[in-house]
């Protein structure tokens, strides 16, 4: 079956993402518990010839929420349309998307949570019936027309959880929430990415890369492309240790994996002496928005445990003092305890 992918909608891929990328669950390393429930999922819809429940991914940016809407297509032979909430913007953006699916097609929506509320409640139906309710005309004279849809798959990704309404969540057949991947599992990404782009990255070599990835493919891909780099100039037809190594020192990248923003904000929170700080206080400090403070910096942080989330605000834990090999102020009094 031929694929159509549309991706002239997303703009925000670039092409050594699209090139890197991979299509089959051989390549796609870690988050194994979503694997392994997708593939019984696709392999049981595929034995009764249906088109797969609705998938929902939310998480972090660059952990492989789109790359995951490929393989399933991949996996199901099906033809994906990649899209994005900001674009649609009228119903009838959405009833001409939804109009032109045929039998078994998988919609990709991104940024989900960023759908309007009367885009929403025409994709209840979509979602539910296979339904497209359409109003015609106004006040009395209104009619309602409903027209058949093919069963689709609608995947949507999210890195905003929290801002997804709960009618549309429970409408998804499958959550997932993808994790910050481990050194391990980044170093053999780096590996595999290093083979496609014929460079040969020893052992020490990638897992100094995957150290200060951020727990994060994207951005361990991303190291990996500039220490390429600094090999080709120095003629290298491998990555050795001493080339990544002074790579990322020479790319700024501490042995943490914090980037310059992280740090900013964890000296922020230290300023505060142990009192909690608003996300609104933060992000001004930061001079960035609080949608990147609460979707790009803070889940890394949370998860990793320099930081805390408390009903008064954020804390910077004692793990966050010792990057700065300061002590904490508040240690002993069991404000890190939890119940
Ligand atoms: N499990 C994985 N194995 C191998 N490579 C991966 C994996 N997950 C992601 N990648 C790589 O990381 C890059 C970023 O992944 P992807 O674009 O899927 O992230 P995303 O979750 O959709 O991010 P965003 O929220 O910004 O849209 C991809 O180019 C892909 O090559
Ligand atoms: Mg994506």
């Amino acid at each position: 079956m031929e694929r159509i992918v549309e991706i002239d909608k997303v703009t925000f891929e670039n092409e050594y993402e699209t090139s890197l990328r991979p299509t089959t669950w051989e390549d796609y390393i870690g988050q194994d518990k979503i694997k392994k429930n997708l593939q019984v999922f696709i392999k049981a819809s595929k034995k009764r010839d249906e088109a797969l429940d609705h998938v929902l991914f939310f998480g972090p940016p660059g952990l492989g929420k789109t790359t995951l809407a490929y393989i399933i297509a991949n996996e199901m032979k099906a033809n994906i349309k990649m899209t994005a909430a900001p674009m649609i913007e009228k119903s009838g953006d959405l009833a001409a998307i939804l109009t032109n699916l045929e039998e078994g097609d998988i919609l990709f929506i991104d940024e989900i949570h960023r759908l309007s509320p009367a885009i929403e409640e025409i994709l209840y139906p979509a979602m539910e019936d296979f339904r497209l309710d359409i109003i015609i005309g106004s006040g009395p004279a209104a009619q309602t027309i409903k027209i058949d849809l093919p069963r689709f798959t609608l995947i949507g990704a999210t890195t905003r959880a929290g801002m997804i309404s709960s009618p549309l969540r429970d409408r998804f057949g499958m959550h997932f929430r993808l994790q910050f991947y481990n050194n391990d599992d980044l170093s053999k990404i780096i590996k595999k990415a290093g083979k496609k782009l014929e460079k040969v990255c020893q052992e020490d070599a990638s897992l100094e890369m995957a150290k200060r990835s951020r727990g994060t493919p994207r951005i361990a891909l991303r190291l990996l492309k500039r220490i390429r780099d600094y090999a080709d100039v120095e003629n290298e037809t491998n990555i050795s240790l001493k080339r990544a190594k002074y790579g990322l020192d020479e790319l700024g990248v501490n042995d943490l994996g914090f980037d310059e923003l992280d740090l900013r904000f964890l000296e922020i929170l230290i300023s505060a002496k142990g009192r909690p700080m608003g996300l609104s206080t933060i992000a001004a400090a930061l001079s960035e928005d609080e949608g990147t403070v609460e979707d790009v910096i803070e889940p890394y942080l949370l998860a990793k445990g320099y930081i805390e989330r408390t009903a008064r605000g954020r804390v910077a834990t004692p793990k966050s003092y010792e990057v700065f090999r300061l002590t904490h102020p508040n240690t002993d009094m069991g404000l890190f305890n939890h119940e």
